[in-house]
């Protein structure tokens, strides 16, 4: 016969067989002739011995009797009636009372119905057997009874199991599966020399691969089509995987990051924009101003520029706004809008030098929350500021990033936005409709000119959430931020 492909535990235990008379093995036996103490090992063996045909597997099963909590405490120290009965004959005059006084209510009770039932009565407060041997005889057999446990079902007599089954906590009952192993005629003809133990390498370690030992090594076997558990690991938030996606698609193209505060003065956020003071954006409902501190302090001569030209236009040969301009309105403090409050105090900074500069970050708006409206959103902003820069280049650099993110089709539409001319609108095309993500254009005079700005500034801000939920294919902005951990784990990486 051929010698078969067997693991070293099935060759230790078909040796085993083969070794001893024809019989049918229990578990013990092999892990003794074994020499294993983990039964999982002998019937792992078992199992694949049988798949090769070299033994038969028995399985029978038996319920087994065993000692409960109770059953165990009345073993070592006598049952209840028994304890009872021994207090009894220990006195002339066993009354009622004194074993009142002498055994806890919970005890007494319970003890004497036991007692009666073996035909012990009341004769004026004193207790006595009617028939003393019968009651002696009874407790002995109900002590040996436990005495025999665990014992098999079929072994036990059927009145005192009865009898257990309705006391508390004394026996319990536990099934089981027992097997017995019997070697085949195929399984005797295994030639002896295939069932010597090899040396099987299940792990490949660095010592194993710097000596040459591994060319010379048998290697386990893995079924890789067998089902497995996966393994879950801890990964970024799809919106922090999304994030960097977004940063790493800028920085090829040439962009730096830019991270600022988001508490910030109206001033900044407005008036530097050449948003009108009395504009409904600056209402209550949009934006959320701060009680603390509610003032912050600005350079007054900043704030005369952005006066004269909000309020005539200043040297731009804009007319401005008209209206009065108010300080104070413009020191008020409030959560950024927008993170174009940050890309434009970076030009004041840097009025001369190009830039492309870029920040993915958090703004605030006073919404109400819905499917598609959060509070606190994200906004990915971007601006390039160099010598000749135009609208063609701001439509291909939007095109470009939207390719790159995997959206190529991407359209411009006009738009208006106070500090921008011409402005745009960003659609991209998802599932054959057009989704407006965003806004952009070439920042005004009214607002370059007074910080010094010579070469014109491509500008945009656009959501991240809405493009989170083109990546993720979500309808409703709210799944993402509700730490739902099954969608979490299911979400693909980006
Ligand atoms: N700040 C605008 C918004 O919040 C977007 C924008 C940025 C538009 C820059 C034009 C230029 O929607």
């Amino acid at each position: 016969m051929e010698a078969p492909d067997l693991l070293n535990p099935e060759r230790r235990m078909l040796l085993q067989m083969q070794g001893a008379e024809v019989r049918s093995w229990s578990l013990d036996e092999i892990l003794n002739s074994c020499n294993w103490s983990d039964q999982a090992i002998a019937v792992g063996a078992g199992h694949g011995l049988e798949n090769h045909g070299f033994v038969s597997v028995e399985e029978h099963l038996s319920t087994l009797v065993d000692l409960d909590d109770e059953g165990q405490r009345a073993l070592n120290n006598g049952l209840l009636e028994q304890r009872i009965w021994d207090w009894v004959k220990a006195r002339d005059q066993a009354t009622m009372k004194d074993l009142q006084g002498d055994f806890e209510r919970h005890e007494a009770g319970p003890g004497i119905g036991l007692l009666k039932q073996l035909g012990v009565n009341l004769e004026h407060g004193v207790l006595q057997a009617t028939d003393v041997a019968h009651l002696e005889k009874v407790l002995s057999q109900r002590r040996s009874f436990l005495e025999q446990l665990p014992a098999q079902l079929e072994s036990l007599d059927d009145a005192m199991l009865d009898h257990f089954r309705q006391r508390r906590g004394l026996i319990h009952q536990v099934d089981r599966t027992q097997r017995t192993w019997t070697m085949t005629e195929q399984g005797q003809s295994v030639p002896k020399e295939s069932l010597i133990e090899q040396l099987v390498v299940s792990e490949i370690t660095p010592e194993l691969l710097q000596s040459d030992a591994w060319k010379e090594a048998v290697y386990r076997s893995f079924d890789v089509t067998l089902e497995s558990a996966t393994p879950r690991t801890g990964r970024s938030h799809p919106m922090q995987s999304l994030i960097e996606r977004i940063r790493s698609v800028f920085l090829e193209m040439g962009f730096s990051e830019l991270v600022d505060d988001y508490v910030q003065t109206a001033g900044w956020n407005m008036d530097a924009l050449f948003i009108p003071q009395d504009h409904p954006a600056r209402e209550m409902q949009d934006t959320f101003y701060l009680t603390q501190p509610s003032q912050i302090e600005l350079p007054t001569d900043l704030m005369n520029t952005w006066k004269s030209i909000h309020e005539t236009g200043g040297e731009t040969g804009s007319t401005g706004w008209g209206g009065s301009f108010s300080n104070e309105t413009s020191q008020r403090a409030l959560l950024r809008t927008h993170t174009t409050v940050n890309t434009i105090q970076y030009l004041a900074k840097h009025p001369t030098e190009s830039c492309r500069v870029f920040s993915v970050d958090r703004v605030f708006r006073k919404e109400a929350i819905d499917r598609t409206h959060l509070p606190e959103f994200h906004q990915i902003e971007g601006i390039i500021m160099e010598e000749g820069a135009n609208l063609q280049m701001l439509v291909a650099t939007l095109k470009t990033f939207y390719e790159k993110m995997g959206y190529p089709e991407v359209r411009v539409r006009p738009a208006y936005f106070p500090y921008t001319e011409p402005s745009l609108e960003i659609e991209v095309k998802w599932r054959g409709k057009w989704l407006e993500l965003g806004g952009a254009g070439i920042f005004r005079p009214e607002v370059t000119e007074p910080l010094g700005i010579t070469s014109p500034v491509l500008a945009w801000g656009m959501g991240l959430e809405r493009l989170a939920m083109l990546v993720l294919g979500l309808d409703d902005i709210r799944q993402l931020y509700i730490s739902d951990i099954e969608w979490l784990r299911q979400q693909p990486i980006l």
